[in-house]
């Protein structure tokens, strides 16, 4: 690839988008030209990014034609129409939708769990799902240390998930409080101030489990190569607007003490502790936000099973950074190195 790349951002006045721009600034990545692409409805919006002013252009087939890179975050049925086209056209994607997430011949990838799988793309490498990258930073160091057989995780998922006009719809719904004023709701039908509910995706009638749960367990099979690996997720929205937290049991097929576990944890890349019993300080979401870690706290036995074979964990990471931009851009960084 051209290096530095003549780069696309695609889906850039969304949630993920203007991160990416934030993330690009931030870690100083190299391109030579840069292109800003949404929809209809913002072509033609002014960008000020790094001291220059850039037009966002309408999304359509040519927009790759002279871009090496492209970052994607625009929806999955736009990825699944213009990510092969930019293929096509010796673009590689880095694509944060679900469109190509399960395909064999895309790697999904987190670059501290496998990033030697990058190399196997053909064009498209896929970023996993926002909350199953939060838990598999944790989770992956102490699966190579005790391997991981079952782990359960209950989800706390932020608006922002579900983009910028979720996050305004839970701010819209505090004003209208604070007002006295009758809650309106687009997004999630519901009202989603001073309550929470089941994660808004698709319930499988046959399972009962919704496209977030099916997810966190398909994607970690793929992501750690190890098909016999149990999940079970319970996803929830909570009125947080910025970062998922996750509670996380994990069950280990060797025995793994507390204190190993806390140090493993500790040398993990991409892992910071916050585990202070004394002063009851634990990851929570505002310390999440806008931070690159996954903070991992209440690192304890699981007095439910044998010693040394049972952990808890809970765990916060801000999902449009390291459950989105972030994970990608650090994709990109490894295609250039
Ligand atoms: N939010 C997260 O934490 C998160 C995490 C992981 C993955 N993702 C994935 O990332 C993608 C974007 O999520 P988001 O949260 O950033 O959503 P968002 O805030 O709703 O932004 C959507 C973006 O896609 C653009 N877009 C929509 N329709 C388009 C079209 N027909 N042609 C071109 N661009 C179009 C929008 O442009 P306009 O402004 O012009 O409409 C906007 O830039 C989704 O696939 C989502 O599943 C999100």
């Amino acid at each position: 690839m051209r290096n530095p790349p003549r780069l696309a951002v695609a889906g850039v006045t969304g949630a993920v988008g203007q991160e990416f721009l934030r993330i690009l600034e931030q870690r100083c990545f190299p391109f030579e030209s840069l292109k800003l692409l949404a929809s209809a409805r913002s072509a033609g919006k002014k960008i000020d990014f790094l001291g220059k002013t850039y037009r966002v252009e309408e999304l359509g087939p040519d927009s790759f034609d002279d871009v090496d890179l492209a970052l994607f975050s625009a929806g999955g049925s736009i990825s699944k129409k213009f990510a092969p086209i930019a293929a096509e056209r010796g673009c590689v994607v880095v694509d944060n939708s679900s469109a190509f997430r399960m395909d064999p011949n895309v790697p999904l990838v987190v670059p501290e769990v496998n990033p030697e799988d990058i190399e196997k793309h053909r064009g498209i490498i896929a970023n996993p799902n926002c909350s199953t990258i939060i838990m598999n930073v944790p989770v992956w160091p102490l699966h190579r240390a005790a391997r991981v057989v079952r782990c359960v995780v209950s989800t706390y998922q932020a608006a922002s998930g579900a983009g910028a006009a979720a996050m305004r719809e839970l701010e819209e719904q505090a004003h209208q409080w604070a007002r006295g004023e009758a809650i309106t709701s687009e997004i999630f039908k519901r009202q989603y101030i001073w309550n929470l509910f089941s994660h808004n995706s698709k319930i499988d009638p046959a399972t009962g489990y919704n496209e977030e749960e099916t997810k966190m367990l398909r994607e970690t099979r793929k992501i750690f190569g190890d098909e016999s690996i149990r999940v079970t997720a319970t996803c929830v929205r909570v009125p947080v607007l910025r970062a998922h937290c996750e509670s996380i049991n994990l069950t280990f097929e060797r025995p793994l003490s507390e204190e190993e576990a806390r140090k493993v944890l500790a040398d993990a890349p991409g892992v910071s502790l916050v585990d202070d019993r004394e002063h009851n300080l634990h990851p929570e979401p505002l310390l999440a936000s806008g931070k690159d870690d996954v903070f991992v706290g209440r690192i304890r036995r699981d007095l439910s099973q044998d010693e040394g074979y049972g952990l808890d964990l809970f765990v916060a990471g801000d999902q449009i950074r390291k459950g989105a931009a972030l994970n990608a851009i650090q994709i990109a960084e490894r295609l250039l190195s």
